[in-house]
């Protein structure tokens, strides 16, 4: 089955205090779109992947995704509606597809062969990992409400990964009825879909603040010195 791969890119970064798209912040002289391409070129050697773009941006995402198999697709407000601007330029023949946000660049491709391995088997995959912390409910007074069991609760990470027109029939209906989900994995279970829960790794978080930032390039530094 042919596989096409999106990456989200059009946030602007508030947390990370930037005025600038977060994609285009350099880690140690490289921008973060970059690494995150680099971390998946194995998955659009057949089909372009397609990053989608703050729309007057274009010339600096331009740049920063040169000399390789990149669509560019202008984003919306909100994720959601940059994911669904992407899927219009999917191409006819895919039948899964990657999405992965650019701001986590530690993806690791065994853990992406089995997300793929999952959506085969069960049309919709996403990477998580358990919770080491507990997780408290709190109230908009500041009170604790309740206290989840723990054993019960995973943390969301990006790659997610689903057969095109599962993805594309759930998108056609959130935007008909007007629903926003901050990730595709609840958009697919919330009309019905199975999503398979793959393990994934610590090291596959999203940059988000400021430290997130200098822990990553620490990390690059260390392991690509
Ligand atoms: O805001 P958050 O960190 O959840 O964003 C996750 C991913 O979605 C990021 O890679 C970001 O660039 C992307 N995004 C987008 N369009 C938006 C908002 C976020 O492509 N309007």
């Amino acid at each position: 089955m042919k596989v096409q791969t999106v990456i989200p890119a059009a946030g602007m970064g508030e947390r990370l205090g930037m005025s600038r798209p977060k994609a285009l912040v350099e880690i140690n002289g490289t921008t973060l779109i970059r690494h995150t391409l680099q971390g998946l070129s194995s998955f659009f050697t057949e089909l372009p992947a397609i990053v989608v773009f703050p729309e007057t941006f274009y010339e600096e995402f331009n740049r920063a995704c040169r000399d390789m198999n990149v669509l560019l697709v202008a984003g919306g407000a909100e994720r959601q509606e940059s994911v669904r601007n992407a899927l219009t330029s999917l191409e006819a023949d895919a039948e899964i597809v990657i999405l992965h946000d650019a701001a986590r660049p530690f993806v690791s491709p065994d853990t992406v062969r089995a997300g793929i391995e999952a959506c085969r088997e069960w049309g919709a995959s996403t990477l998580a990992v358990p919770v080491s912390d507990t997780i408290l409910m709190v109230n908009e007074d500041g009170f604790l409400t309740d206290t989840p069991d723990r054993r019960q609760l995973w943390a969301c990470q990006t790659p997610q990964i689903f057969l095109k027109e599962l993805l594309l029939s759930a998108h056609v209906r959130a935007l008909s009825e007007g629903k926003q989900f901050t990730d595709d994995a609840s958009l697919i279970r919330y009309y019905g879909g199975k999503v398979k829960i793959v393990p994934g790794h610590g090291d596959n978080f999203k940059i988000t603040t400021p430290e997130d930032l200098n822990y990553a390039a620490y990390k690059m530094q260390k392991e690509c010195p």
